[in-house]
């Protein structure tokens, strides 16, 4: 029987605990109820993370000098005031970018912690620590740079358009295969520059792989640097023996892994296409535009949406474009007060990153009560009477379930055509993210109500007030 002294026992128990914070934390973000306390429960876990290392490494004499507190006191109250400062300063629309700012400090975190320990190496590693080192440096790497160019090109900084890399994929192959071999290498022979050459082309590698991807995939490229941060430090975990990184690292890696295949599932894109394709920077077809469409005025607008009985909104890109989350929620609150049912159809893409529009309409304190999501929408079109469609457009094209030469041919979208009337605001017929005309706007039950969402929206009040 292994006996543990009460330090350990203490230890081990803070890690597990710790554990199942991130866990009971997690299972709250599955909701958006429950997610502000998910999140909250998370943090505490990996404050009580911090505080059961820092016993472990005191307990072990590993912070023996001034030095190395003030160094650790430091990291923890710069990199919190940090942290806290631009959490709270943070747009609602710049928020993948901040996402993608804290995943690349994340892999870059767990690439320094299996740096020091080959920095430190005294012995030969074993094959085991030798390629979970390895395997954190690359994928801590990677994420670095991937996700500072997937910042910029979320902030602008550079264009977002697909940027063609020399040699194409297969560049990123020949760099992918020698970061392996210079890995086996080092781990074969004891060399330790092969993980410094692997580290320098991991680092190449995050850069030359995300810069061909198109902006309005990098949601999509965040999501899977995600899940790489989450492997990175679970990889470090192991190498240095700490299960809360272990875990951590684990969960994180899952989840940003399930939520990559739930978006390319709701986009009915492979991975590959996504991460190969250059999707985004396609150029509209000159058809567009030039087929008649039905206007609509506020007036027809209010008149249509006031003599309903079911009305279901269904808000897009252009909602968050225009910010008008509170003027929807003013529409709808003055048409409930005529007997007008009115629910939100949420598509799973709908906007630029996961629960974009959730995000949005909790914001103006619209009830989650009121939210449908695909399953539950498509159901319900065929018995409502208008459907208001705000700054969307991808996610409501019949292309997608009659048209197989369409490039959204399979993705799953709101069946909106089968309402009585369907009333689309956006201010021109400019295609949506994919780059392709609409069907939907020709139709003979839809009109067209050119303007911006929050002038249209606050426009349209006015008029419901008037009636
Ligand atoms: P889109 O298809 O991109 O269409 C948005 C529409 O909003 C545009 O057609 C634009 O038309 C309109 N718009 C822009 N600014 C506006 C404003 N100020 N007022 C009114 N309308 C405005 O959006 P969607 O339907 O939400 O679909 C999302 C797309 O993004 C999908 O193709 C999806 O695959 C892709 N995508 C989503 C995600 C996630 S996780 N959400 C990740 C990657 C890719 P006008 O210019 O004519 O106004």
């Amino acid at each position: 029987m292994i006996e543990l002294s009460f330090t350990e026992v203490v230890i081990a128990l803070g890690y597990l605990a710790a554990g199942v914070l991130f866990i009971v934390g997690l299972k709250g973000l599955t909701s958006p109820k429950t997610a502000r306390r998910g999140n909250r429960i998370a943090s505490i876990g990996m404050l009580v993370a911090i505080i059961i290392v820092i016993f472990d490494l005191v307990s072990h004499d590993q912070i023996s000098s001034n030095t190395a507190w003030a160094i650790i006191g430091g990291g923890v109250l710069v990199g919190g005031a940090i942290g806290g400062y631009l959490a709270l300063r943070v747009k609602m629309t710049d928020m993948p970018q901040l996402v993608a700012a804290f995943n690349g400090f994340g892999g870059g975190a767990s690439a320094l912690v299996a740096a020091e320990v080959i920095v430190s190496i005294e012995a030969a590693f074993s094959v085991e620590i030798g390629v979970t080192t390895a395997l954190s440096l690359i994928i801590g790497s990677i994420t670095l740079t991937g996700s500072f160019i997937a910042y910029a090109k979320l902030q602008g900084l550079i264009g977002g358009k697909p940027v063609a890399i020399p040699g194409g994929p297969a560049t990123n192959a020949i760099i992918a295969a020698a970061t392996v071999a210079a890995s086996v290498f080092a781990i074969a022979t004891g060399n330790t520059t092969g993980y410094w050459i692997a580290t320098g082309l991991a680092l190449v590698l995050g850069i030359t792989a995300v810069l061909p991807i198109g902006g309005a995939d990098m949601p999509v490229v965040i999501s899977l640097l995600n899940s790489f941060s989450g492997l990175a430090a679970a990889m470090a975990g192991f190498t240095i023996g700490n299960q809360a990184l272990i875990i951590g690292g684990a969960l994180v890696g899952a989840a940003g892994l399930i939520l990559t295949l739930d978006m390319s599932v709701a986009m009915n894109r492979s991975i590959p296409n996504i991460l190969f394709s250059g999707f985004g920077g396609t150029v509209s077809d000159e058809e567009i535009g030039t087929k008649p469409v039905k206007r609509a005025t506020a007036e027809d607008a209010a008149i249509a949406l006031s003599y309903a009985e079911r009305v279901i909104v269904v808000p897009g890109y252009g909602l968050a474009v225009a910010q008008a989350q509170y003027a929807v929620r003013d529409l709808a609150n003055a048409l409930e007060e005529k007997g007008v049912e009115v629910h939100y159809a949420i598509h799973p893409v709908a906007g630029r990153m996961p629960g974009h529009m959730n995000v949005l309409l909790a914001e103006a304190d619209i009830s989650y009560d009121l939210l449908l999501d695909l399953d539950q929408s498509n159901p319900r079109f065929g018995q409502t009477d208008v459907v208001l469609v705000i700054g969307a457009n991808d996610v409501i094209n019949p292309a997608a379930k009659n048209d197989e030469n369409s490039p959204i041919y399979g993705m799953p979208i709101l069946n909106v055509d089968e309402a009585t009337t369907v009333i689309v605001v956006k201010r021109s017929l400019s295609p949506g993210f994919a780059g392709i005309d609409n069907p939907l706007f020709y139709e003979e039950g839809t009109m067209m109500y050119f303007a911006d969402a929050k002038v249209a929206l606050e426009e349209t009040l006015s008029a419901v007030n008037q009636l």
